[in-house]
């Protein structure tokens, strides 16, 4: 059975697609810092029959990525799927960014995926289906006031993502960045009070491009899905 690993599992889109992935029958080897969620959703899946480690994690913390895949790797001998979901928003003009929020920002939001990427590939080049999904933003393209720190983590992650495409088109490994606009959760409610809910996109639509990608059997290469809300501006 085939084993992926979902950061930022304990809520959110993370959660969303941790479950769309259980459906696909995935094992799961779900990622937070949050032990009672963690265990909840644990309980979910274990109910509908699935398996699923939990990993407690902080990805701010350098030692993380390689722990979270030893981990896997131990508890289900393989790795197919890794979906690093994980992030943490900062608002606050450059001026009163100092640079232990900006590290923070960027271990968590760049850093992290980029080593777990990393630690995983071994792993992943071994898999039939091997499949990364990096969830950027919408800011890892465009420039928002008062968004320097996470914004610039997430262009980070995707100059890291473009290049990883490349290097691992070989093994086999297909590599996706999705960036969404304004999200229906607790993020964008704490970023964005300024904007109206309804048109945010659902954590579920997320999940359903993380099942296209991981289900589809084309020969084309497909980089990038940007989906923006519904009031977003139209190739803006
Ligand atoms: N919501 C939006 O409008 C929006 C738009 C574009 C992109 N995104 C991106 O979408 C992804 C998911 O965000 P979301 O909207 O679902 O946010 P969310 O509801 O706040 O969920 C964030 C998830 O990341 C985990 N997390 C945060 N910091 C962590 C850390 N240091 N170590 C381990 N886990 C950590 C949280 O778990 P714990 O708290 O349990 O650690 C939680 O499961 C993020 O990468 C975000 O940047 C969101």
């Amino acid at each position: 059975m085939q084993t992926a690993i979902v950061t930022g599992a304990t809520k959110g889109t993370g959660k969303a697609i941790a479950l769309k992935l259980l459906e696909l029958h995935y094992n799961l080897v779900i990622v937070g810092r949050t032990a009672q969620l963690l265990d909840q959703l644990k309980s979910e899946i274990e109910e509908t029959g699935g398996r699923c480690l939990t990993i407690e994690a902080d990805l701010g913390l350098k030692k993380a990525p390689d722990e979270i895949i030893r981990d896997a790797v131990s508890h289900f001998g393989q790795i197919d799927v890794l979906v690093n979901n994980a992030g943490m928003s900062y608002s606050g003009a450059i001026t009163e960014t100092d640079m232990e929020i900006w590290n923070r920002v960027h271990s968590v939001n760049a850093r992290a995926p980029f080593f777990l990427c990393k630690a995983a590939i071994p792993y992943l080049k071994k898999s039939f289906n091997p499949v990364i999904i990096n969830i950027g933003s919408v800011v890892g393209f465009k420039g928002y006031t008062h968004q320097s720190a996470y914004a610039s983590s997430k262009h980070a992650l995707t100059g890291f993502t473009k290049v990883l495409a490349k290097e691992v088109q070989e093994d086999g490994i297909k590599v996706h960045l999705i960036s969404p606009g304004g999200v229906d959760t607790d993020m964008a409610r704490e970023m964005r009070p300024d904007i109206d809910t309804e048109g945010l996109i659902q954590p579920d639509e997320i999940a359903e491009i993380v099942e296209f990608l991981v289900t589809r059997k084309g020969r084309g290469t497909i980089d990038h899905f940007y989906i923006r809300r519904q009031s977003g501006l139209a190739f803006d």
